[in-house]
């Protein structure tokens, strides 16, 4: 668990970047399924990042330059609420949320109309996520206008509305050292997730059956939700990309491609790993597997302080091109078939992403036209995979065999953290693995 003090030292640094202003983060809305069925609820992640405050119908406004140095921290929320608390479980109200997450100040959620014209009288500028709901931008914009309406009074209304993602977004970037301890634990169940996976796999099984145990290893050891939608893709099902179907009967014979990690108090684990249904790998498909393992070695040497952000595409890419030149999938030189992007016909993704709060996490990649330097903090997966369609000019041996290996990656003082390293991934590991799949049963040390 992140430390209260952790959310309210954020929320101090974002003010003093601010300088002076209004912030306003709601978090996420609940959303209707189908009639009174809801989704499952997921806060908002820079609601979140902020206050760690879980509860819908919720918003932060943070109130900068309050006097130099001072700001001041309001939460709007749902009041305590005994009938409905009965039905759908407990909930802080303002009280108990100022004291308990650390807020100068906490009102019901239903005074947010009243109260906001007020607070940005005066102010010069307001901080939001504009352009995320039209609903939410016209709130926004009415409060901004009720202010100018008093202008006769002598009130003055905010004359900026600035993106407040540009300074969270940076902030997210660069985990502290309380967000890595949740990432490991996330990354430690999800590889053990992955582990189970393998083990409880056998031919004539679905696809769902496998997604089955990945949850249930999520779940046993209080990840509250996948992620993202697991991939659990046998034979050709792993030359599609996005597949989530999950729905297909698993054959000897074929390799199973799973991209599955589980949330943890907020924050993602994204892993894959591919393995043969049968246990063993046959000629053609371990050619292929070595070689995409061999280009993540490569890409994971390139995650050091130093490199810029493509340097693990770039090295990743290297090592492929020479493969499927080796193994009579392109043509030509290495320079060659990076230049003419020949190899897309077979990896047509890049490399990886940030990871973080969101599986596909907030940061740029760029600064000023140039990938910009990884640095301490930065955390991101390392993902090169390949993907063979059957063609004419394919050699008939690798036609439907889809690979990748996923690891998540911190980047330290030196090069990086393999956060991921519980999943087997070489050959050996995994075929010992699945040899005494019979004997053995779930992996992830149980806590608590
Ligand atoms: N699981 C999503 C991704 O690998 O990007
Ligand atoms: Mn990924
Ligand atoms: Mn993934």
């Amino acid at each position: 668990m992140i430390p209260i003090q952790a959310f309210s030292g954020r929320r101090h640094r974002l003010a003093s970047q601010m300088q002076k202003g209004v912030a306003i983060i709601p978090t996420a809305p609940e959303r209707v399924r189908n009639r009174d069925a809801h989704y499952p609820y997921r806060f908002d992640s820079y609601f979140y990042y902020l206050t760690g405050f879980a509860e819908p119908e919720a918003v932060l406004v943070i109130v900068a330059g309050v006097d130099k140095d001072v700001s001041k921290s309001i939460l709007f929320c749902r009041e305590k609420n005994i009938e409905y608390e009965i039905w759908n479980g407990f909930r802080y109200g303002p009280e108990a949320a100022r004291e308990a997450f650390e807020f100068d100040e906490t009102y019901p959620i239903a005074k947010l109309d009243e109260m906001l014209p007020r607070l940005l009288a005066d102010q010069p500028a307001v901080f939001c996520a504009l352009g995320d709901d039209t609903a939410w931008d016209a709130r926004v914009i009415g409060w901004v206008n009720h202010v100018r309406q008093q202008s006769r009074s002598g009130t003055t209304a905010p004359a900026e509305i600035r993106d407040i993602r540009l300074l969270l977004d940076e902030m997210r970037l660069f985990k502290g050292p309380e967000e890595l301890q949740v990432m490991r634990r996330a990354a430690e169940i999800s590889g053990g997730a992955h582990r189970r996976a393998m083990q409880n796999t056998r031919p004539g099984m679905s696809e769902y059956e496998v997604e089955a145990e990945l949850m249930h290893e999520f779940r046993r050891h209080g990840a509250q939700a996948p992620a993202y939608t697991s991939i659990v893709a046998g034979g050709a099902n792993a030359c599609v990309l996005h597949y989530v179907d999950n729905n297909a009967r698993l054959k000897a014979g074929e390799l199973l491609l799973i991209d599955a990690g589980c949330e943890l108090d907020g924050y993602a684990a994204d892993i894959t790993r591919t393995f043969p249904v049968n246990g063993k790998f046959n000629p053609a498909q371990r050619d292929l597997y070595e070689l995409v393992l061999s280009a993540q070695a490569a890409a994971i040497n390139a995650v050091r302080p130093g490199n810029t952000w493509d340097a693990p595409h770039n090295a990743a890419l290297q090592v492929l091109a020479q493969g499927f030149i080796d193994l009579g999938l392109c043509h030509g030189s290495v320079d060659e078939v990076i230049q003419s992007e020949d190899y897309k016909r077979f990896y047509m993704h890049r490399t990886g992403h940030w990871l973080g709060l969101d599986v596909h996490d907030v940061g740029e990649y760029k600064r000023n036209g140039k990938w910009r330097p990884l640095q301490p903090g930065m955390t991101l997966t390392v993902e090169p995979g390949c993907y063979v369609r059957p063609a004419d000019n394919v050699p008939r041996h690798f036609w439907n065999i889809g690979t990748r290996i996923e690891d998540d990656v911190a980047v330290t003082e030196t090069g990086c953290e393999v956060l991921t390293g519980t999943a087997p991934k070489t050959v050996a590991e995994i075929e010992e693995l699945m040899r005494d799949r019979k004997k053995s049963k779930s992996w992830t040390k149980t806590i608590g």
